[in-house]
């Protein structure tokens, strides 16, 4: 570019305007903004080739100058606009681009599925409610506990089986994992005077781990104190509590057991709401396996000895507890045959139980 015309004014003119014409179609193929800005250094830069072109200046007649430094302004001036020319068409277009992708009412929606209550919180949340109804209040406690709360408190003495290692779970401290939430009742004793009327659901840690036994599992437990408290209101209050949630029909069944922080103590079976405990369907009902009967949990009197722990007068109030899984409850209810399905958090599983 520097051979024709060189030397000339004339000819710097000339080739400025080239230099400007040069670049337009140069730019137009360029796309992204730091191509164009090197394109744009190339011919403006302190190398550039208008700088280059510049250094003729000295070299011809003062008096025709001014027309050329005119002419290289010019083309300084028309590179500067075709580079902010372009940098805003690509602005533009980019903008154009997100607008189109965002509004574009035709794409099918992503969808979001509703979740759902998990089996056990659905049981555990029916329970609370049929016992609110009753006048029971729901108390929590901690899962770290003390054996004297797990255990000594509810006259369970420090070589009684259920404290072997085997069973619970030791953390540091002299501590416990609570491996039944009756804790729970022994705390609420402790923090005020009878009448006690509450139910404890919470999860709880025993060392098993089977097709029917996990080592943390949810239960739920109730104790009601106060005086002239029966065997006869235990009866009736687990009667009304089967009726409510596995259906009117449904009958109990006491079964003689032991509990040392209960006495008497008793098992407490529901009748089969499946096959109504009746021939011939009993037979053949998978639930109850021709039995006609549902274990749901153990039941009895409290034991004087956990009222003495407690301080209270255990010639003036008498009181009844009981304690069920609420995973058997679940099982029962919604025939799951399998224990472990509860805590594998299978979608498949879990979307069986819709809202609602
Ligand atoms: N605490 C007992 C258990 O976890 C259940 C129970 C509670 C039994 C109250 C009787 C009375 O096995």
């Amino acid at each position: 570019m520097a051979s024709e015309g060189a030397g000339t004014a004339q000819g710097l003119v000339l080739l400025f305007e080239s230099l400007a014409s040069v670049f337009s179609t140069e730019i137009a193929t360029l796309q992204t903004e730091p191509e164009i800005r090197l394109a744009q250094a190339r011919y403006l830069g302190k190398k550039g080739k208008a700088t280059e072109l510049m250094k003729q200046l000295g070299r011809i007649p003062p008096g025709d100058r001014p027309a050329v430094g005119a002419a290289a302004n010019r083309a300084r001036e028309s590179i500067e606009k075709l580079v902010e020319e372009r940098l805003a068409g690509l602005a533009e277009a980019s903008l154009a681009g997100e607008l189109a992708r965002s509004v574009d009412v035709t794409l099918p929606g992503r969808g979001r599925r509703a979740g759902t209550i998990h089996p056990l919180s659905r049981v555990r949340m029916e329970i609370e409610q049929i016992f609110l109804g009753m006048g029971y209040e729901v108390r929590t406690g901690p899962l770290i506990e003390t054996e004297w709360n797990n255990f000594d408190a509810l006259n369970t003495p420090a070589d009684h089986p259920a404290r072997d290692m085997q069973d619970t779970f030791f953390v540091e401290g002299g501590l416990i994992l609570r491996s039944h939430t009756s804790p729970v009742q022994i705390r609420t004793m402790l923090a005020g005077p009878p009448p006690v009327k509450i139910i404890a659901p919470g999860n709880v840690f025993r060392r098993d781990d089977d097709a029917t036994h996990t080592p943390m599992f949810p239960q739920c437990e109730g104790l009601h104190v106060d005086k002239n408290v029966s065997f006869e209101d235990l009866k009736a209050t687990l009667i009304t509590f089967v009726q409510r949630f596995f259906g009117p029909q449904t009958d109990i069944r006491l079964r003689p057991s032991f509990f040392p922080f209960t006495e008497p103590s008793a098992e407490v079976d529901a009748s089969c709401f499946l096959c109504q405990g009746k021939p011939p369907a009993r037979a053949t009902c998978r639930l109850c396996k021709g039995t006609g009967w549902l274990e749901i949990g153990g039941s009895g009197m409290v034991h004087p000895n956990v009222l003495a722990a407690v301080g209270y007068d255990k010639y003036d109030v008498t009181g009844f507890a009981f304690g069920m899984g609420l995973s058997r409850m679940a099982m029962l209810k919604y025939g799951v045959t399998d224990l472990r399905l509860f805590y594998e958090n299978d979608l498949r599983f879990l979307q069986q139980f819709p809202a609602g």
